[in-house]
């Protein structure tokens, strides 16, 4: 399986921005066998999109609401995203879980609504400093994946990849050693696994998110648990970001 490089762009860039962007970063990786896949924000959907044109990088969102229609004000639906052109959908990112009222109850809806429309599904989770601190991060990430995958069947599962994000590792310049990300991965392979089967589990992609950059990601993706990384701030710059995509290679 191809390992997924995502680049989750947050609150930043104009549209013009984010077209200018992808025409730099397209010569830069042209050469990678990496799957590469741009999250960004709803307001620069079209014009990523259409500058990616055959380049064979995919688009993706960064949130969706789960019902398709109706008063909800501010709110965007699987099928807005499909009719730009979406393939992945960031759920339950830590940031809208602490900032925006994300729970395990309505990521496991928005969960339930992408798979239904055909988005993939990238589910975050991970633990804050306290958790790791206290010693309850492998009983705190199962938590989040028992909540996110309520109810849902073993073929909707092997859809979805998940993110191990480590809140103490997003943004702060502090990366998960390899060691620390093969572990927590290994429990959310183990933990798919003892939920479902092991052709489930095999087939559910997981990646490592935090401070994720250039120098560290090779070491990060030779855990044989982690197939890629979701980086925020390193895919800013289309320089960075290619540096990723071609780790191993500089
Ligand atoms: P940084 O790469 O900026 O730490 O952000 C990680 C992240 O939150 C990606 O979703």
């Amino acid at each position: 399986m191809a390992n997924l490089i995502a680049g989750n762009w947050k609150m930043n860039k104009t549209a013009k921005e984010a077209a200018e962007f992808v025409r730099e970063l397209k010569p830069l990786i042209k050469d990678s066998t990496e799957e590469v896949a741009l999250c960004v924000p709803f307001t620069c959907l079209e014009s990523v999109g259409r500058e990616m044109g055959d380049s064979g990088i995919k688009l993706g969102a960064q949130d969706m609401f789960w019902l398709d229609k109706g008063a909800y004000t501010g709110e965007i639906s699987a099928e807005m995203l499909l009719d730009l052109g979406v393939e992945y959908v960031i759920i339950g990112h830590s940031e809208r879980r602490k900032l925006f009222g994300d729970t395990d109850e309505t990521v496991n809806n928005k969960l339930k609504a992408a798979i239904r429309h055909g988005l993939k599904p990238i589910l975050c989770v991970g633990e804050s400093l306290e958790t790791r601190q206290a010693g309850i991060t492998r009983e705190f990430i199962k938590g989040q994946i028992r909540g996110a995958f309520e109810d849902l069947k073993e073929e909707e599962v092997a859809e979805i990849t998940i993110a191990y994000e480590p809140i103490w590792a997003i943004g702060t310049g502090l990366t998960a050693t390899p060691e620390q990300a093969g572990e927590t991965t290994g429990i959310i392979k183990r933990f798919t696994e003892t939920l479902y089967n092991k052709s489930v589990a095999d087939k559910v992609r997981v990646l490592y998110g935090g401070s994720m950059n250039a120098s560290n990601a090779e070491a990060l993706l030779q855990q044989k648990t982690i197939s890629g990384g979701l980086i925020g701030g390193a895919s800013l710059k289309p320089v960075d970001f290619a540096a990723i995509v071609n780790h191993g290679k500089n």
